[in-house]
């Protein structure tokens, strides 16, 4: 097995932890009357608090900085960011036993209470392995693992990718139906939040996913990407589980892929220390990573193709 080498004491050459300055430009801030104002919000994929893990022999999630982590991260969000809400899409803990995953979710949610916005939850399959989906829920001090909100001019929209034994994972017959109504119900335009992935993604080259036997998206996606396309409200989908940045774009709709921040990125043994900021607004939406290996991705909205897209 690899040794660990700790991500923050080494002192080889690696990649700064502030974007780059030749990145595209963020979001125009411009705005006609009838669109929606400019939202900022950042997402915190799979913290996974816990133990390291390895895989395949190597060493992929590099856990121990994740305290030190999520202090940076709430000072970087109050200080500078200023998010609506942040989103906790999934697999804050790696699993290690009822007692172990209980303490590890209780320190993740209270940290995060000094955020001075928001904070949701989405479950993630290591949140579950011990503890029970009732209990998550009441940890997310919600009725249901999904559920939506509303930020200014957005509605968001969270859902629960169920794994099935390590096997599959489904977003079940009656929150589809829930998904419907609630779709139908709101005016706003929608984000929507899960943890596997809801796009068809392919996973050549992802160290976890290429050829795994446990689930990396969601198995009725083709249904639940239906529902959203057919509402005509849906600026964007956030997922995280795959451990990589990724986005794509299908009939018109983007999805996000985002980065675990324990993650060993390049196999070089440091934690990505990702953390993504999304910016949306009536033209564009656009996702900033920051960390270790700073990223950007925009799409520009296509108002021939979804007209309801250029109006409130
Ligand atoms: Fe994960
Ligand atoms: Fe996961």
């Amino acid at each position: 097995m690899e040794k660990f080498r700790p991500s923050r004491t080494d002192t080889r050459q690696i990649p700064p932890l502030s974007p780059d300055k030749d990145m595209p430009a963020p979001v125009e801030l411009e705005k006609k009357e009838d669109e929606p104002r400019l939202l900022k919000f950042s997402i915190l994929a799979d913290v996974h608090k816990g133990p390291v893990s390895y895989y395949k022999g190597a060493l992929r999630k590099i856990t121990q900085g994740a305290k030190e982590y999520l202090d940076a991260y709430i000072e970087e969000m109050n200080e500078r960011v200023k998010p609506a809400f942040v989103m906790a899409l999934g697999d804050i803990i790696e699993d290690d036993g009822l007692e172990n995953d209980r303490r590890n979710l209780k320190e993740v949610i209270d940290g995060l209470k000094k955020l001075n916005c928001p904070v949701y939850y989405a479950a993630g399959n290591h949140d579950l392995r011990n503890v029970s989906e009732e209990e998550l829920a009441q940890t997310f001090n919600r009725e249901k693992l999904y559920y939506s909100f509303d930020s200014e001019d957005y509605h968001g929209i969270v859902l629960y990718s169920k794994a099935i034994e390590d096997k599959i994972a489904v977003i079940s017959e009656d929150q589809l139906t829930w998904l419907k109504k609630d779709l139908e119900s709101t005016d706003k335009r929608c984000l929507v939040f899960v943890h596997h992935g809801l796009s068809d993604q392919d996973m050549t080259g992802n160290p976890w996913f290429e050829g795994a036997p446990f689930p990396s998206l969601v198995e009725n996606r083709s249904e639940v990407q239906k529902i959203l396309e057919q509402s005509g409200k849906v600026a964007a989908v956030f997922q995280g589980h795959l451990h990589w940045d990724k986005m794509e774009v299908q009939n018109s709709i983007p999805y996000f892929t985002l980065q675990s921040p324990v993650e060993n990125e390049d196999d070089l043994g440091f934690a990505s220390e990702a953390r993504h900021i999304v910016e949306v607004n009536g033209k564009a939406v656009s996702m900033e990573v920051r960390g270790r290996y700073p990223k950007k991705f925009r799409h520009e909205f296509s108002f021939g193709e979804r007209p309801e897209l250029g109006r409130k």
